[in-house]
């Protein structure tokens, strides 16, 4: 395959020194089609324009001794692109692409909007953001733009045009990254007034606004649009939801901006994507994903080391997004700049990260960054290069991963997770939860993981999806800290109970309606009939409470909530011991079946141990079975499935060798062989494959 792509560019480069005159740039380069990329691709960001072109070619040919397959490139480099307003010179990016593609090596690149050229910003001084308090951003540091301003939109849908008019049929050129990260709201009044606009759209009239938010509490009622405030952190819940929304929306639409002239320019096969950030909660990433083809994030370990769990639920909330195989667009070549302390990860642990998250369902792992910019605010971030342009001691480790990837490829190709078990997310519910947390310490994505890490354990697969996702495939679905829910995520639970399915519902389930006011039943609202069972009493807790029962005796902890059964067919799994007086006895997590189907309700907070057990319970509860079977605590099982049968992917995280005993005989795809069991050493992993049967 490699000998292919090589002996491509002769005829490639013929065809465009004849033809580059008198055909145009589509025809010219659906004639010199490149080769398919390889199935899983290793990648570096790079900045060329940072970098005299004589030297493209030394770092190209190094990224090639990798194995790296892919650069991102321009998603900061406005300036280069645009120098002088409407001047647009992009021919040293396309130089930059066909210098990449003689090393075999593809293009994603990025609109540079997140980083505004000075002349713009001083031209326009509108299209700088407004924050919080009050002050208008300056030029010097990047995101300083108003996302929803006009004329920044204007700006920034040319320069997308342009590139994309000029690179929308490279075939070295896979797809687009928009803009970078995006993360910063603004406050001008152009967003206000849009706001404004947005809440009218949404509610109509003022009479059903004040009703929804309740707004004759403390006098809030309005009686103009324009009087309704921004406000993100103390203000009615109702209109702090909003202002989330809207900023989904706004950069929903600031995005298609983007995509609309790009598609409009380019071969369907370029893939249109942003790079989100994993837990990073500034908007809602089921929103802003409706318009991309595939969802990417970048993934940052920052201080310490890969917490399997954590990050693999991050993996999966990304996976998530649009229900199928993502990209890790950027992630740590050792370490950071922007952590407490940068340590470096150790020697085999960031080749055991690019496998996690190849197992977790991403196609490309690719290193922020390739070399430091010789200044600039980010001289001391991990990089592949040194400032002197030779490799570091990471590099060898980055060529091992190349090297395997290019190995395991073509038996990953086509291939992704299937789980058995969901976990259901809501922006909607982080928020609420995070601006009255009750307990300062209810960390909302702490919870999500207390539930996460067992159940993962157990399955070896999650699927992490929002409340209106289908359910049905699932045989356990369960939803920690689902606290607001819409009308229509309330139907698509209770029929997944109806049709037989398990819904586990995490404490502080099912407390808020859609417009983040209380329910006007006692928790879990629409859901309670079904349960049998409800919510008496929620109960903030400074020290752990005990709690036992079928999962055994543990306590709970930050919060308890005290059930009650009201059905004779409902079972008590757990009780609280003693503690306030109002607990003591009481039920603490409730279950009911329900035809085929069963309903579970847990108010507490378990600690691990008992947290383990419950998983244990729901599982065998549910019959959900390890993808591959048992294996030794530590040891990490990520299954792919394809048409041609099962791939495993097993890395070892835990602080000694270890060893697995396989189910039956497994192809080992990095170090050949049939293999019955396999050793691990810390950090160390294997792909394993096995054909589907005839
Ligand atoms: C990312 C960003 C990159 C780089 C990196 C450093 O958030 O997209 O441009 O700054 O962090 O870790």
């Amino acid at each position: 395959m490699k000998r292919n792509r090589r002996d491509a560019w002769p005829r490639i480069v013929i065809a465009l020194a004849v033809t580059a005159c008198v055909v145009s740039p589509a025809v010219l380069q659906s004639q010199s089609a490149a080769p398919a990329p390889p199935p899983i691709l290793l990648g570096t960001a790079w900045y060329p324009e940072q970098w005299p072109e004589s030297r493209w070619d030394q770092d190209l040919a190094l990224m090639q001794q990798a194995e790296i397959h892919m650069v991102r490139v321009g998603e900061f480099a406005w300036s280069r692109m645009e120098p002088s307003e409407g001047q647009y010179d992009l021919d040293w990016l396309d130089r930059a692409i066909t210098a990449a593609a003689k090393h075999g090596i593809y293009t994603v690149l990025g609109t540079p909007t997140a980083a505004p050229p000075a002349w713009l910003t001083e031209k326009y001084p509108e299209t700088l953001r407004i924050d919080e308090n009050g002050h208008r951003a300056e030029h010097g540091n990047r995101q300083q733009f108003n996302f929803a301003n006009a004329k920044y939109r204007e700006l920034a849908r040319k320069i997308a045009e342009q590139m994309a008019k000029r690179f929308g049929h490279n075939s070295y050129v896979l797809g687009w990254q928009i803009d970078n990260e995006y993360a910063e709201e603004s406050y001008n009044p152009d967003a206000k007034a849009q706001f404004q606009q947005w809440l009218q759209a949404r509610y109509g009239t003022l009479d059903n606004l004040n009703a929804r938010w309740t707004t004759a509490y403390w006098s809030q009622t309005y009686s103009a649009w324009d009087q309704i405030p921004i406000e993100t952190r103390y203000g009615n819940p109702g209109l702090l939801l909003s202002w989330k929304r809207f900023v989904s929306d706004t950069w929903r639409s600031y995005q298609k901006n983007q995509t609309e002239v790009i598609r409009a320019n380019c071969d369907p096969r370029q893939f249109l994507t942003t790079n989100m950030m994993g837990w990073f909660d500034g908007f809602d990433h089921y929103t802003v994903s409706q318009d991309l083809d595939l969802a990417a994030w970048d993934d940052y370990v920052g201080e310490g080391h890969l917490d399997p769990a954590k990050n693999g639920a991050a993996h999966d909330l990304t996976r998530g997004f649009k229900r199928k195989n993502f990209w890790v667009m950027e992630t740590q070549p050792g370490f950071v700049n922007w952590a407490p302390v940068n340590n470096s990860l150790d020697k085999g642990e960031v080749r055991a990260m690019a496998w996690h998250d190849v197992g977790h369902g991403a196609d490309t792992v690719s290193y922020w960054q390739w070399r430091s910019a010789l200044n600039g605010q980010e001289e001391y971030h991990g990089t592949l290069l040194g400032a002197d342009g030779t490799p570091v001691p990471l590099y060898s480790e980055i060529q091992r991963i190349g090297s395997e990837f290019a190995k395991a490829g073509p038996v990953l190709a086509g291939t992704s997770p299937k789980s058995e078990v969901a976990i259901l997310h809501s922006y909607d519910s982080r928020w609420a939860i995070n601006w009255q947390r009750h307990n300062h310490d209810y960390d909302p994505i702490a919870e999500i993981v207390s539930y996460y890490k067992p159940l993962r354990a157990i399955s070896q697969s999650i699927d992490i999806v929002p409340p209106t996702a289908p359910l049905a495939q699932y045989k356990l679905v369960v939803a920690p800290g689902l606290n607001v829910v819409s009308d229509e995520a309330a139907k698509n639970l209770i029929d997944y109970v109806r049709q037989g399915g398990h819904l586990v519902l995490g404490q502080r389930s099912v407390m808020k309606n859609d417009d983040n006011g209380l329910q006007p039943a006692r928790q879990p609202g629409p859901l309670a009939v079904l349960l049998g069972g409800r919510v008496e009493q929620y109960y903030a807790l400074v020290d752990p409470v005990p709690v036992e029962g079928q999962w055994g005796s543990g306590t709970s902890q930050l919060w308890a909530e005290l059930l009650s059964a009201q059905q004779n067919d409902v079972e008590v799994l757990e009780r609280y011991g003693k503690s306030n007086g109002w607990l003591d006895g009481q039920p603490a997590a409730i279950t009911r079946k329900v035809g085929k189907g069963r309903i579970t309700y847990i108010g507490v907070w378990l600690d691990e141990p008992t947290m383990a057990a419950a998983a244990k319970w729901m599982t065998e509860v549910s019959g959900v079975k390890p993808a591959l079977g048992a294996v030794p605590d530590g040891v990490e099982v990520y299954p792919r499935y394809g048409e041609h049968g099962a791939v495993y992917i097993l890395v070892n995280f835990s602080k000694s060798t270890q060893t697995v005993s396989l189910p039956g005989p497994m192809k080992d795809v990095l170090e050949g062989g049939s293999k019955q069991s396999i050793v691990l050493p810390v950090y160390g992993l294997a792909v394993l494959s096995v054909e589907r049967q005839p």
